[in-house]
């Protein structure tokens, strides 16, 4: 398989090319994902939760990004990386760059995520300006948890969805190539995706968004507690990793994953 750039996920969505994205914290599972020709791996901060056991993503350090990171891009070839600036990492340019040089220089990461909208416009553009292309990541933002007090679908009001609506567009305005939207209203998710040309992943966002992504570990029953509503175990009926990924791929590609009870309204 060719490698999967960024120009190529536009390409995807101009195409209505469903985007495959999961998250990867290690070598083993990156290969995995490679296997299945996921398009992109993601080594979120919500490796926090699933690796260290926190109960939330805001302990985790640059030091731990780099890490994962660096192991995950081990096992990868064509799949293209992002990794998450993790809290308060973006707090002002000079921190972002920082933390961004080391994701992609030290790492290997071919894009970095950055969670809100607002003033971090400013940090978004002041990355792209050195080329290092951004993924915005929108609607229920994990490092806000204790501003929206708890895990909560974001944008069910009307002003929140008009606002969600302005943030995405100024995300897209400040440079970014991509935009994750979380835990959203599933015509919300349609919305945006329409209105912007940048790709937009959903999570928990409706099946109207140009791809989709996941938590590897919820993916595949592994988490432990209950499974997030927006998730689905594909291990479950079938009898390997490799199975339920690949599972995972072909659901996305044709639509089938997300269905409307994975979704909000
Ligand atoms: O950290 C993460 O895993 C994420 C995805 C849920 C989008 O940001
Ligand atoms: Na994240």
């Amino acid at each position: 398989r060719k490698p999967v750039t960024v120009p190529g996920l536009r390409a995807m969505k101009a195409e209505g090319r469903k985007i495959t994205m999961l998250t990867a914290y290690d070598a083993s599972f990156a290969a995995h994902l490679e296997a299945a020709d996921v398009d992109v791996a993601l080594v979120g901060d919500s490796l926090g939760m699933v690796v260290q056991g926190r109960s939330s993503t805001l302990p985790v350090t640059v030091d731990d990004m780099v890490y994962h990171t660096i192991m995950v891009a081990r096992g990868l070839s064509s799949t293209l990386l992002v990794a998450d600036l993790p809290f308060m990492s973006d707090r002002d340019v000079p921190s972002a760059l920082d933390a961004a040089a080391r994701l992609v220089g030290q790492g290997g990461a071919a894009m970095v995520k950055i969670e809100g909208a607002g003033r971090i416009c400013e940090v978004i553009s002041a990355i792209v300006e050195r080329d290092i292309p951004v993924c915005g990541h929108l609607g229920l933002t994990p490092q806000s948890v204790h501003k929206f007090g708890g895990y909560k679908v974001q944008g069910k009001q009307q002003d929140a969805a008009d606002k969600l609506v302005a943030d995405s567009k100024a995300v897209e305005a400040a440079g970014a190539d991509m935009l994750v939207l979380e835990c959203i209203p599933s015509a919300l998710g349609a919305r945006i995706s329409r209105e912007l040309s940048i790709p937009v992943i959903g999570i928990g966002a409706g099946v109207d968004c140009d791809g989709q992504v996941l938590v590897v570990y919820d993916m595949l029953g592994l988490t432990p507690g209950k499974r997030p509503k927006f998730s689905k175990d594909f291990l479950s009926g079938r009898d390997s990793i490799q199975g339920a990924i690949a599972a995972y791929v072909a659901d996305v590609r044709s639509g089938q994953f997300p269905g409307v009870e994975h979704g909000f309204n």
